[in-house]
């Protein structure tokens, strides 16, 4: 996650009912004797999980169950993110950066944002990357190509049904995905309804919400962020929105990003027709309709 020669120290939070499979965890780090390890801190307290982490992966909340949407979880997760907020700003390296994979994702980030005012905002984002690579898998499936030969898809807006998947700008090992795919039925219809309700469909057939695949995207996206995008190469990241491509300021929106130096960057200048324009109003609108629920949720 953070290079190949990078040794890290973990601290892994969880609630008090769960502290003895969390020693379990311990001990199997302890045991697989990653040479990069260089120590586990395993602990039930917020504060003590937070004190001087330079990256923090935000994988707890309340877990949305089979048939819940995801707005059924936003009461109990947000008031979850406004409390490690503090511990957050209290102990956390002055330059934090922090990727919120919990859902309501975005939202979640916005309410930590808003209640660790001291970290600055630019460094707490929310992860689109699975839907990302979501995208990338389903395109290589259908052009019968390995997944590395797919680059620059963009999932903008929200961690949610009303994400917008875009093959517009990508390639299928070197030539424009439309041109490659020469389907555009599929790439506005099948492939955008498959990535965007691929996690309701992983709920569906395991019975619970994406693991593997999140924990990937979860490492892929911090990695692109503090080593670098590829020269030529963008990724997606919920980071908040400074209103390019009309979305709305202030919320956590998914963006086409490129990243160098430990800092990302909106990909200025990419077309956007009247259709994806439609499309992009509306996961913004539900982005704003989150945040007001939100902040009601928490009585602000
Ligand atoms: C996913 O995309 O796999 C998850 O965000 C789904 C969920 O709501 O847990």
């Amino acid at each position: 996650m953070l290079g190949p020669d990078q040794p890290v120290i973990l601290h892994l939070l969880d609630i008090a009912p769960a502290a003895t499979a969390l020693e379990g965890v311990r001990m199997e780090l302890v045991d697989a004797a990653f040479p990069l390890l260089a120590g586990v801190v395993a602990t039930t307290d917020p504060a003590v999980a937070a004190k001087g982490v330079d990256v923090a992966v935000m994988v707890g909340g309340f877990p949305r169950k089979a048939g819940m949407e995801r707005k059924d979880v936003m009461g109990k997760n947000v008031a979850i993110y406004a409390a490690q907020a503090a511990a957050l700003e209290a102990h956390a390296s002055p330059g934090v950066k922090v990727v919120v994979v919990a859902n309501p994702a975005n939202t979640n980030a916005l309410m930590l944002a808003t209640h660790a005012p001291k970290v600055p905002k630019k460094n707490i984002t929310a992860l689109t990357r699975l839907d990302h690579n979501r995208a990338l898998g389903q395109l290589a499936a259908k052009a019968g190509v390995p997944v590395a030969a797919v680059k620059n898809a963009i999932i903008w807006g929200n961690h949610s049904s009303t994400q917008v998947p875009d093959a517009s700008s990508a390639t299928i090992a070197g030539t424009p995905a439309p041109a490659a795919l020469a389907d555009d039925a599929w790439l506005a219809g099948d492939f955008v309804a498959t990535v965007q309700q691929r996690g309701a469909a992983i709920i569906a057939a395991r019975g619970a919400s994406s693991a593997l695949s999140a924990a990937s995207a979860a490492a892929d996206h911090v990695r692109d962020w503090l080593c670098g995008t590829a020269a030529g190469e963008w990724t997606s990241m919920a980071v908040p929105s400074d209103g390019s491509y009309g979305a709305p300021e202030g919320v956590v929106f998914s963006f086409p990003v490129t990243c160098e130096g430990g800092e990302w960057k909106i990909v200025q200048g990419l077309p956007v027709g009247a259709d994806l324009a439609a499309k992009l109003k509306a996961t913004g609108d539900e982005l704003v309709e989150e945040r007001a629920l939100a902040l009601q949720c928490l009585g602000e």
